[in-house]
């Protein structure tokens, strides 16, 4: 019964993303237009805030519906419909740090394992053969997730990120771990709830949709794998995904 209410709130949750994706890029364009415009063409200092304002929550918007989408349409796939291919777990998280990086300011720098930018610095410890059967870019969406929040929820002035392999019997690992705001144990099993969010107080952070670990949840469904965390307040959080190895 909750997996039929579920999956009528999956499909009405992509049909308002989709209708609403049409009319925002329409209103995006005229705004981004009229950015264009603002230095040349006279604009009264309100126009100018306004026009300004208009563009940022636009494009915060389109933000939050591409998101919606792409969550609806991997919460709507069966195993069978992903494709796997032999998949290396360094790769995968070099690739995966490198685009949440992109959003930090400053420049990279790379100093052997270590990815430094801004106040973030990543070291990627996974060396060896770490491979798996997964479908490469719902493993890596899986993956930038957690190096996402591991950054975001992190209040700390240097934002430490260790991420690590592991090898278990016929199962390979990947944690995530961060020096963040951590998660008391009593919202530990509430997090990979859909729109859960812990408050901002706490995080510093209520951005999103609370969307990223329900994903992340429904990603390691479908590679018959899981998604474990452990984590209390102020101690940070680790987060471990745990395939079968191949
Ligand atoms: N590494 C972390 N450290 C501390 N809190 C975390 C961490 N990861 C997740 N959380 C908490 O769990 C909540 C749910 O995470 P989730 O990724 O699902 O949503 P979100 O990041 O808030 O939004 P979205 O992923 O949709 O942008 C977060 O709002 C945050 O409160
Ligand atoms: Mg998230």
């Amino acid at each position: 019964m909750t997996e039929k209410i579920d999956e009528a709130g999956t499909k009405i949750l992509s049909l308002i993303s989709h209708k609403f994706r049409t009319p925002l890029s329409i209103i995006n364009g005229y705004s981004d237009a009229l950015m264009n415009q603002k230095s040349t063409e006279k604009m009264s200092a309100f126009g100018e805030k306004a026009v300004e304002e208009i563009h940022k929550q636009g494009n915060h918007l389109a933000y939050l519906v591409e998101r919606l989408i792409k969550f609806t349409k991997v919460e709507e796939m069966e195993t069978k419909d992903i494709v796997k291919t032999p998949l290396h777990l360094r790769a995968l998280i070099t690739a995966a740090a490198l685009e949440i990086l992109e959003n930090v300011e400053g420049e990279v720098e790379k100093r052997g394992d270590v990815l430094v930018k801004g106040p973030v610095t990543l070291e990627i410890s996974c060396s060896g053969d770490f491979s798996f059967m997964g479908d490469e870019n719902l493993a890596a969406a899986a993956v930038g997730e957690l190096i996402s929040n591991a950054v975001k929820f992190n209040l700390s002035a240097n934002k430490n990120v260790n991420i690590y392999c592991q090898r278990h019997n016929n199962n390979v690992s990947l944690s995530i771990k961060d020096n963040g705001a951590g998660i008391r144990p009593n919202e530990i099993n509430k997090i990979f709830d859909k729109f859960y969010q812990i408050d901002e107080y706490f995080t510093g952070q209520i951005e999103g949709w609370g969307l990223g670990l329900p994903f992340v949840k429904k990603i390691m469904e479908l590679h018959g794998g899981m998604v474990s965390v452990v984590s209390d307040k102020g101690l940070g959080s680790v987060f471990t995904l745990t395939l079968a190895a191949s």
